[in-house]
């Protein structure tokens, strides 16, 4: 047997994943666990036949162009690929590989999270109580939106869209939806398609966003599209901060236009816009979308068995580019 790929693994993956890249390949490993510059990432990718990155890492067309003939595939511990730029892999043909599926449950259960700490403000009476500020019961005191019976809107009916959609139901929530295109009635299951993104957000009181980030959907929520929500309606974002103009939403925050907002990931992560800081109407969490245990190994996994395909010269299953 020929000697083993090398893999190089930019952050610190599970122990069963690690355990399973020393069986199978010859990895490097990130033993810090920080985000490589590009010329930190070029130097280890010098003789290695493959990246196993994660959407820490920014693979734009000019890095994919630096990373050497011997690099072959890009095997992302991720569904999102915005990180990477798929033409300009594409045209040095290297495969690249993402993990759907794996992450659906972990990722609905954070939008609904997110839905319920918005609408019933969660980390205000958080924040009250650590600062020993919670003083009485009053029928008056933090009152906010019960999500029970209302309208959920979902932009994007992918894996994540239709698993919150499903757990929404437990809530007895209507679901309506845009997509690029209509989903089959099987997996609507009586949810209510909107042509346009604009019907939809006319039509519920908390909205969900679960489209993938492209240019097509930068800024997808704006000042001009906010004027088509309800007053008062909850946003959720699990998707990608892209999606969201920051300026606007915290404008339609400050308002009251949109009530809450629960959001998990942002432009510029870490370093979020500040603003989200100084609202109350906000309930933040730091892109722990997929991190759970079970989600964390099966994503590993899954980006595994892609470069599995890929060095056993089959087709694998994930292939984006
Ligand atoms: C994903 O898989 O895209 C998650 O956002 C974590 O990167």
């Amino acid at each position: 047997m020929g000697s083993k790929p090398k893999v190089v693994v930019t952050r610190k993956l599970p122990e069963a994943v690690q355990a399973r890249l020393r069986r199978d390949y010859d990895p490097h490993f990130n033993a810090d666990d920080h985000v490589y510059s590009t010329d930190e990432l070029m130097a280890l990718a010098d003789g290695a036949d493959a990246l196993m990155p994660c959407h820490s890492e920014q693979l734009s067309g000019a890095v994919i162009a630096r990373l050497p003939d011997s690099v072959k595939a890009i095997a992302n511990f991720s569904v999102g690929v915005d990180h990477v730029d798929l033409d300009a892999a594409r045209s040095r043909g290297i495969i690249v590989t993402n993990t759907p599926d794996v992450l659906s449950d972990a990722t609905a259960e954070i939008a609904l999270l997110l839905m319920l700490g918005a609408a019933r403000r969660a980390a205000e009476g958080d924040r009250l109580i650590r600062a020993r500020q919670w003083r009485l019961w009053s029928p008056a005191f933090m009152v906010g939106t019960q999500i029970t019976g209302k309208t959920l809107g979902i932009i994007g009916m992918g894996r994540v869209g239709q698993v919150t959609a499903q757990r929404a139901r437990g809530f007895d929530m209507a679901i309506h939806y845009h997509n690029r295109r209509r989903v089959p009635a099987e997996i609507e299951q009586g949810a209510v398609y909107h042509e346009s993104v604009e019907a939809l957000m006319g039509a519920c009181d908390v909205l969900s966003l679960h489209c993938p980030a492209t240019p097509e959907t930068r800024d997808l929520i704006n000042a001009e599209r906010i004027e088509w929500l309800r007053p008062g309606v909850i946003l959720v974002n699990t998707a990608r901060g892209s999606l969201i103009d920051d300026q606007a939403l915290q404008a339609a925050l400050r308002s009251g236009r949109v009530a809450a907002a629960g959001l998990d990931v942002y432009n510029d992560e870490p370093d979020i816009h500040p603003g989200y800081r100084e609202l109350d109407n906000t309930f933040l969490l730091p892109h722990i979308g997929s991190a759970t245990r079970e989600t964390r190994d099966a994503m590993g996994f899954r980006a595994l068995d892609n470069l599995d395909a890929i060095f056993a010269g089959r087709e694998p299953g994930d292939r984006v580019a």
